[in-house]
């Protein structure tokens, strides 16, 4: 299955791919991922990346297609991907749409997790990451059992730097104005589902597994 996660920031799609590798056995490719560890590695790629990245913008398109493009290529994903945070624009959705279609393996659903704008702010400046496993955790709505610490591994968690109130207020300028319309663009494909992202993560889950078995 290539799946495809739409949705603002905030609205669960890591939290949701984490919960769908383990179930269907294809890995997440989250652009946002790749680029933080390229900016946590200091590669050149990371250095161009963190400009846009501490704005809240998005890193430019040919950056992150040429990422993605070497990420499919890789045995894991002959199986299927979940794609997540990308594409992010009309124009990367277009060219990995023509790239896949000259492979003759076309994306099989775009899944739009949608989420109340009002609940989004507080579940990113909630949100804490581990530094180890990536397991994720939010202050208000799910924290750790002991602060600052992973239940799962022990590290440390951190606070991504995009999640600042400031920085955050633009991301969500970005995605309404860039992202938002790859629902319609899905919709007119014949490939969109739709999920509620608000309620619990294990309900949403669910759901989503519902609408997923029934393509
Ligand atoms: P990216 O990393 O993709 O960030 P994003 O789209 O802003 O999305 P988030 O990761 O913030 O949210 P999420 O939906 O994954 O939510 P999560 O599950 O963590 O991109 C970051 C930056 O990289 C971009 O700004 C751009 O600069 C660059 N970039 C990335 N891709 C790009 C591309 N294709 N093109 C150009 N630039 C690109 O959940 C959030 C919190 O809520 C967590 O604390 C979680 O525990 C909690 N939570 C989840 N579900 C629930 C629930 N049901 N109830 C309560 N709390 C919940
Ligand atoms: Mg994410």
């Amino acid at each position: 299955m290539r799946l495809v996660l739409l949705g603002a920031p905030g609205a669960g799609k890591g939290t949701q791919a984490k919960k769908l590798i383990e179930k269907y056995g294809i890995p997440q490719i989250s652009t946002g991922d790749i680029l933080r560890k390229a900016v946590a590695d200091g590669t050149p790629l990371g250095k161009e990346a963190k400009s846009y990245m501490d704005k809240g913008e998005l890193v430019p398109d040919t950056v992150v297609i040429g990422l993605v493009k070497d990420r499919i290529a890789q045995d894991d994903c002959k199986k299927g991907y979940i794609l997540d945070g990308f594409p992010r624009n009309t124009s990367q959705a277009e060219t990995i749409d023509k790239v896949l279609s000259e492979m003759n393996v076309p994306l099989d659903v775009a899944l739009s997790v949608d989420v109340d704008k009002n609940y989004l702010m507080k579940r990113l400046t909630g949100r804490r990451t581990c530094r180890a496993c990536q397991h994720m955790y939010n202050v208000f709505f799910s924290p750790p059992k002991t602060e600052g610490v992973c239940d799962k591994c022990g590290s440390e968690l951190y606070q991504r730097e995009d999640d600042k109130e400031e920085t955050i207020k633009k991301r969500l300028d970005v995605y309404e104005a860039q992202t938002a319309p790859l629902i319609e663009y899905y919709s007119g494909k014949n490939i969109l589902k739709s999920v509620k992202g608000e309620g619990s993560i294990e309900d949403i889950f669910k759901e989503i597994c519902a609408l997923l078995n029934a393509i």
